[in-house]
């Protein structure tokens, strides 16, 4: 029986360093618990000469990824250098030469997932993935162990650090949009290019593979209607929190009898609702099953430590896999499609700030140009006004997003309606 199993990282940045550091600390733990010891024998980074967070031994660096990939001796390979087709093509190659895989790496999960973990069992191997979603919290093990006996009904939460970070600072603390961003990049929340995090981008490939193993499916990105936090402004925050709302990014995916829901956008939720306690880089989200009924995961969901602890649970994993010589099964291979229900058949109440001319009959024709869509309108209250326009706020009631659509086609028409300033869904 192996006495040490070696590991060999693709990448030693954020997570990368946060993995090194908790092998390095917990090293004697991790032996106990394990019964072999661990041991990162090479570290392939872009730069070999930039400095670390963590110390390393210089001579563990190199940038040549087939020093880690070709190397025989390395038994388990970590990626954390991100990025889709060089993890890809790096992953795929660790397989077939008999390595097992842990990534954090969810933009490659959600869009190869499904071809890589076939290319794991063809080759007798298994990749591990628990902190591709909600960094330190265990999201994936429990779906595909501990719930493994429900039928999953729904997954709702929040999934992206950044932005909940970001939301949070415009609103306890008034900051603004960009200021918020530079923190949460500067605190290692944030993608190396955020723009997935902000467009909601990110959120939805952890959806997308949280849906999969929930739902026993094969989620595409276009099965994901999206809609990031770009357009939320403080104002819009201010408002919410006034009528008694948080605003959050949203991941919601449902099993109907209409098919699968599966949508990621900011949302209106009540103050008194769980998730808008949820604050910064937290993360938490809820689970339904149909035995166990409701289940909440909350915790860090983005950073070095949060996110290295759940690598080394996974490496942790691999190396028990390789001491007693099992595969550990590789169980997401036989998903197959299920039906989407498409967004303008689903269902929301809207909040809507826009500016209107402030002449007398105004609030009458909003809510002629609404009635005429069937859509019937919660509260209606003119926030303030200058000499000549009115800014106006509105919720609906619960409405097909298909009426939405044309009640908002109707207003973009009326001449009275300068503009439309933000458009977000509530959810109660
Ligand atoms: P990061 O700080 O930018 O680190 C990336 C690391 O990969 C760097 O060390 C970089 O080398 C190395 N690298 C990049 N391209 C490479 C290549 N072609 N060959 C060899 N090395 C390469 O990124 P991160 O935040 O740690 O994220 C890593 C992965 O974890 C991503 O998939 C991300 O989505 C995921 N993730 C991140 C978090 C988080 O909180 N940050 C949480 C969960 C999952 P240099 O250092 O030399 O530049
Ligand atoms: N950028 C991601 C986030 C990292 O902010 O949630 C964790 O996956």
């Amino acid at each position: 029986m192996k006495k040490k199993i070696t590991i060999g990282m693709l990448g030693l940045g954020t997570v990368g360093g946060g993995t090194l550091a908790i092998l390095q600390k917990n090293k004697a733990e991790l032996q106990r618990k394990l019964g072999v010891d661990l041991e990162v024998k090479r570290i392939a980074v872009r730069d070999v000469k930039k400095p670390r967070s963590v110390a390393v031994d210089p001579v563990l660096l190199t940038d040549n990824q087939d020093a880690v990939l070709l190397d025989p001796e390395i038994d388990i390979v970590v990626e954390v250098m991100g990025g889709t087709e060089a993890a890809r093509s790096a992953i795929k190659k660790a397989l077939e030469n008999g390595k097992y895989v842990v990534t954090a790496n969810k933009d490659l999960m959600a869009q190869h997932g499904p071809e890589l973990l076939a290319v794991a069992e063809a080759c007798g191997k298994n990749i591990y993935y628990e902190a591709s979603v909600g960094g330190g919290i265990p999201l994936i093990r429990p779906l595909k162990y501990c719930l493994g006996a429900n039928r999953i009904k729904k997954v709702m939460g929040i999934i992206n650090g950044t932005t909940n970070y970001i939301l949070t600072q415009m609103s306890r603390e008034g900051k603004e949009f960009d200021e918020a961003l530079a923190e949460a990049q500067a605190r290692g929340f944030a993608e190396a290019d955020p723009t997935n995090d902000i467009s909601g981008r990110d959120a939805a490939y952890k959806l997308n593979i949280l849906a999969s193993l929930a739902f026993s499916t094969v989620v595409q990105m276009e099965d994901i209607f999206l809609e990031g936090i770009d357009n939320v402004k403080l104002r819009d925050i201010r408002y919410a929190r006034e009528l008694g709302y948080a605003v959050k990014l949203l991941a919601v995916g449902e099993e109907t009898e209409a098919g699968l829901v599966l949508r990621v956008h900011p949302a209106l939720i009540p103050l008194d609702h769980p998730l808008a306690a949820v604050e910064n880089e937290f993360n938490a989200i809820f689970l339904e099953g149909d035995a166990v009924g409701e289940v909440m995961f909350y915790g860090r969901g983005a950073g070095a430590m949060p996110t290295g602890s759940a690598v080394c649970a996974d490496i942790m994993d691999a190396a028990r896999a390789i001491k007693n010589e099992q595969q550990n099964g590789v169980l997401e291979t036989t998903f197959t499609r299920k039906k989407v229900v498409p967004m303008q058949d689903q269902h929301s109440r809207f909040y809507l700030r826009l500016k209107a001319e402030d002449e007398p009959g105004v609030f009458a024709k909003l809510a002629h140009a609404f009635g005429a869509a069937r859509v019937s309108l919660d509260m209606i209250i003119q926030k303030r006004s200058d000499a000549k326009t009115a800014e106006i706020v509105l919720v609906t009631h619960d409405v097909s997003e298909g009426a939405f659509a044309k009640a908002l086609a109707s207003l973009r028409e009326m001449p009275a309606i300068r503009i439309i300033n933000s458009i977000l869904r509530v959810i109660e």
